[in-house]
């Protein structure tokens, strides 16, 4: 069995109503006076590392500064105060604490109340903040600095996987790399854009939570994952949370992974990019299935105000069945990658991967290529140029290389059939009798 996070994204929610309701069974009655507000907080504000570092002579708005923070005795079940260490740096902390903060000018002294708690058996952990109405101002500025100072003391990967191993997802693409019609690559780059700079304003002036999802389907070998790639590199370009789903691991295709990545991605202030492989994987269960149409909806949750785009790819757009595909909202775009589609491509594609070997002459068996995916002409171009590796040769004449292309052809018709006449017999491997 795969061991899968003891709670979902309600075991955020529950923990965030059980510190809410302290708060509103103890702590606000003890402090009577200010109109005091909840709020989910980022947990750097409770960050012993962060507190201590933060400058006591920032002014802050209204000329406040940070002065202290102190433990404060909540219901030990509820927020146990708890420090734990990694590699002797301590790098994290749960309990609730008071924050003090001091005008000079006014001499006004406000506290506000900030509690940090786990809510995964993983180290998940979510923040509430009760903070006077009057003083949010002052809170937003502090709260945005403590999660830079954050970032400073412990930077983040660039990538988070989920799943899989952490090296398994470089970004390493740029866009150029990429073999595509030129329109194609320019729409998709533009709506992924154009939602991080405009539309998550404009999701949020509508009254809907910005979280955009787009599917990329194709044909194996088209480019899906170099173009997931490039859009990784262009997202932490900007700094923004790029989160990489992965199946490449015992666990498989698994829906807490989604649900994990939604969850990081809530919890994070950046816009975050969240790239799920091989989509139709999570939705080959009927219980996964409705689970994931219940993401895609968006309502349960938790948002992300700078704005959430997930980038699905898949192979089988046919199994992605028409709950996803046809109803509104639930995938806002749809992009088909093509495989080759005319001979000006072809030339491209085999030009790239022949390098130093491309002559013009070649120009003719590209023109055959058409109709394939670029991994296909890529493999053709490795296979010819082996060849005259092997043959201690200059060139890569004609012949060669369209032999190298019918070779591979073959490979994949003997491919074709051997997995069709097996499918037709429900793939019942029989061994031979001796
Ligand atoms: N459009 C393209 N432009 C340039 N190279 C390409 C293109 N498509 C494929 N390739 C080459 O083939 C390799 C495999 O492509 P990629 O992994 O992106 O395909 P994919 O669409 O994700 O396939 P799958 O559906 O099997 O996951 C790439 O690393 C690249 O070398
Ligand atoms: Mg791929």
């Amino acid at each position: 069995m795969c061991a899968t996070p003891s709670s979902n994204t309600n075991g955020a929610r529950l923990k965030t109503d059980q510190l809410a309701q302290w708060i509103n069974a103890e702590w606000i009655p003890a402090h009577p006076g200010p109109d005091w507000l909840v709020l989910n907080e980022s947990t750097a504000c409770a960050h012993n590392l962060v507190l201590e570092r933060f400058d006591r002579d920032t002014d802050l708005a209204g000329g406040f500064r940070f002065q202290e923070h102190e433990p404060v005795e909540a219901e030990a079940a509820i927020a146990p105060v708890f420090e734990y260490n990694h590699k002797a740096n301590i790098t994290g902390r749960t309990g609730a604490f008071r924050l003090t903060f001091h005008a000079a000018e006014t001499d006004q002294t406000v506290e506000v109340l900030m509690m940090a708690a786990y809510w995964t058996d993983e180290g998940h952990k979510i923040g509430v903040a009760c903070v006077p109405a009057d003083f949010l101002p002052v809170w937003t500025e502090f709260a945005a600095q403590c999660g830079r100072l954050s970032n400073s003391l412990y930077p983040q990967p660039k990538v988070r996987i989920i799943g899989g191993r952490s090296e398994s997802f470089e970004p390493t693409t740029s866009w150029d790399e990429i073999i595509l019609p030129d329109e194609l690559k320019a729409e998709l780059l533009n709506d992924v854009e154009s939602f991080f700079t405009k539309g998550a304003d404009i999701y949020k002036r509508l009254n809907l939570k910005p979280f955009r999802k787009l599917l990329l389907a194709g044909i194996p070998g088209t480019g899906k994952t170099m173009l997931c790639s490039a859009l990784a590199k262009w997202a932490i370009e900007r700094e923004f949370l790029v989160i990489y789903v992965s199946s490449a691991d015992y666990c498989g295709a698994a829906f807490w992974k989604i649900e994990a990545a939604l969850a990081t991605a809530a919890d994070s202030n950046l816009p975050t990019l969240i790239l799920l492989e091989e989509m139709d994987a999570y939705l080959r269960d009927d219980d996964d299935k409705a689970l994931v149409l219940n993401v895609l909806d968006g309502a349960e949750s938790r948002e992300n105000e700078k704005g959430t785009l997930l980038i699905a790819t898949t192979n089988y757009p046919e199994a992605i069945d028409e709950r996803v595909l046809k109803r509104p909202g639930r995938l806002d775009r749809v992009f088909i990658i093509p495989e080759v589609r005319d001979a000006d491509y072809a030339e491209r594609m085999l030009r790239r991967y022949l390098g130093d070997m491309w002559q013009d002459d070649h120009a003719i068996v590209a023109r055959e290529m058409v109709g394939y995916p670029g991994a296909f002409i890529r493999e053709v171009a490795i296979h010819a140029m082996t060849r005259v590796a092997f043959a201690d040769e200059d060139a890569l004449s004609v012949a060669v290389l369209d032999d190298s292309f019918n070779r591979l052809l073959d490979q994949i018709t003997a491919k074709d059939d051997f997995l069709t006449a097996h499918r037709k017999n429900g793939f019942g491997f029989t061994l031979a009798a001796k």
